[in-house]
């Protein structure tokens, strides 16, 4: 078959969704505000975006982003190895690991690149790899270019991943082996199960732990310092993998941890660091920016948690399922794809910007639309969301009933009879209505 047949047919599905009206993605976004978003002339509320701290409208962000490229040019002209490699990039290395807690980083471009490169650097065909099933793709790829031995583990079960290890060490005692988990799941929201997982080092003691904290950095733990600190549990992690694309309301992405040795190596080694164009000085003064702020201004990671709150006890109250981790993503369970599209164009015709997870980045007949909210979102976008949503519960049957009877919640939530095993749900008292302060 040739390349355009096989393409053609490929994108059938595509085609199909377009025919329905449904299609929500590669949507023009004509004007940014943060927190609100101009489509088709039409003003919306955002609430599928990443930056958690609403800090990409920042007036200072946005001055140092301007001063740093008056300073150092627009581009790099080179990658890092060759003749990219600024003041500023190791000023930022130096101030990530101390954010994390940790001796060292090392940045990349992007946080894709990050963890492709890091990965594949540093582990070979004769490792093993654990990772849970949910992890985000560009660990996955990172593990494929490594070439080591992958094995997934159910979503954030540390049962599953010992028996995985234990059996995987048995087959291959002399490998290294790494176990990969985000600290804040970038579909689900969900927390990861980290001291479960630190403690399968008890019976692997030479087990490294990676940590993505992609969704955690800026958001979890005090002062935002991400997921490990949220647990306190920072001198188990063995790294660190941030990105710059959250939070830090800009593009790149790092890696961090004690062993120094490693940190070199990934950065003499890792080929989307030594054969890519270096992160331009504007995005790196962005970051060290947001860096400051949040450093500064701790209130804004509290501000999110309460907006966050806030949000989730209104989704409770409507009767939505809310899954209970306290993370400012907050998915809204769907279940059909084509519902998911079709409450999605809903939202959009009032007013409101998210976006559906579909298979396979949820499991099969799970679809959600991703809502992520911001820590300056202001109480009246949260009262129009939730107004919109309660409709939108009427109308397409999205309340936990109607979810157990069509089948479309995840499984780790039902009892053996296949009916809701009640889980707490946030308590309804900070509310509709009430907003932020
Ligand atoms: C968990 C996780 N890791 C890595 C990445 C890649 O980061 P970036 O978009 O900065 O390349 C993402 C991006 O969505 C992510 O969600």
């Amino acid at each position: 078959m040739d390349l355009h047949t096989r393409c053609k047919q490929q994108l059938e599905p595509l085609h199909l969704l377009k025919g329905t009206g449904y299609y929500p993605y590669f949507r023009t976004i004509e004007k940014s505000f943060g927190t609100e978003v101009q489509v088709a002339g039409q003003r919306m509320i955002m609430v599928g975006s990443n930056d958690y701290l609403g800090l990409s409208h920042h007036p200072k962000v946005q001055e140092a982003a301007a001063e740093a490229a008056r300073k150092w040019g627009s581009g790099t002209g080179g990658s890092r190895f060759l003749c990219g490699n600024l003041a500023l990039h190791e000023e930022l290395e130096e101030r990530l690991a101390a954010f994390v807690g940790k001796k060292k980083a090392v940045v990349h471009a992007t946080g894709f690149m990050t963890n492709l490169g890091s990965i594949a650097s540093l582990l070979t065909s004769d490792d093993i790899i654990i990772c849970d099933r949910e992890d985000h793709a560009s660990i996955f790829e990172g593990c494929k270019a490594s070439g080591g031995k992958v094995i997934p583990f159910s979503h954030n079960d540390p049962d599953d991943a010992l028996r995985k290890l234990d059996k995987a060490r048995g087959k291959n005692p002399k490998g290294c082996v790494v176990l990969i988990t985000e600290g804040v799941f970038s579909m689900s929201g969900d927390l990861a199960e980290l001291p479960g997982l630190v403690k399968l080092k008890e019976n692997h003691p030479d087990m490294l732990i990676y940590l993505d904290d992609a969704h955690g950095l800026g958001v979890m733990g005090p002062g935002g310092r991400g997921t490990a600190a949220h647990f306190d549990l920072n001198p188990q992690v063995d790294f660190i993998m941030g990105t710059f694309s959250k939070a830090f309301a800009s593009v790149g992405g790092f890696l961090a941890g004690d062993d120094e040795l490693l940190l070199e190596y990934v950065r003499h080694e890792s080929r989307p660091l030594i054969f890519s164009a270096a992160l331009p000085a504007a995005n790196v003064a962005t970051v060290l920016a947001s860096l400051t702020l949040i450093e500064q201004q701790p209130e804004m990671v509290e501000r999110l948690m309460d907006i966050t709150e806030k949000v989730r006890a209104g989704y409770a109250q409507i009767g939505l399922y809310v899954r209970n981790h306290g993370t400012p993503i907050i998915p809204i369970y769907i279940g059909q794809e084509i519902k998911a599209f079709a409450v999605t164009q809903e939202l959009f015709d009032k007013g409101v910007y998210a976006l559906p997870a579909i298979f396979p980045a949820v499991p099969k007949g799970q679809a959600v639309i991703r809502t992520a909210f911001m820590a300056n979102h202001e109480p009246h976008h949260i009262d129009r969301v939730l107004e919109v949503i309660e409709d939108l519960a009427n109308k397409y049957s999205i309340r936990i009933p109607d979810l157990v009877e069509e089948g479309s919640l995840p499984e780790s939530v039902l009892d053996e009879h296949g009916g809701y095993t009640d889980q707490p749900q946030p308590t309804a008292q900070a509310v509709v209505g009430t907003g932020g302060e």
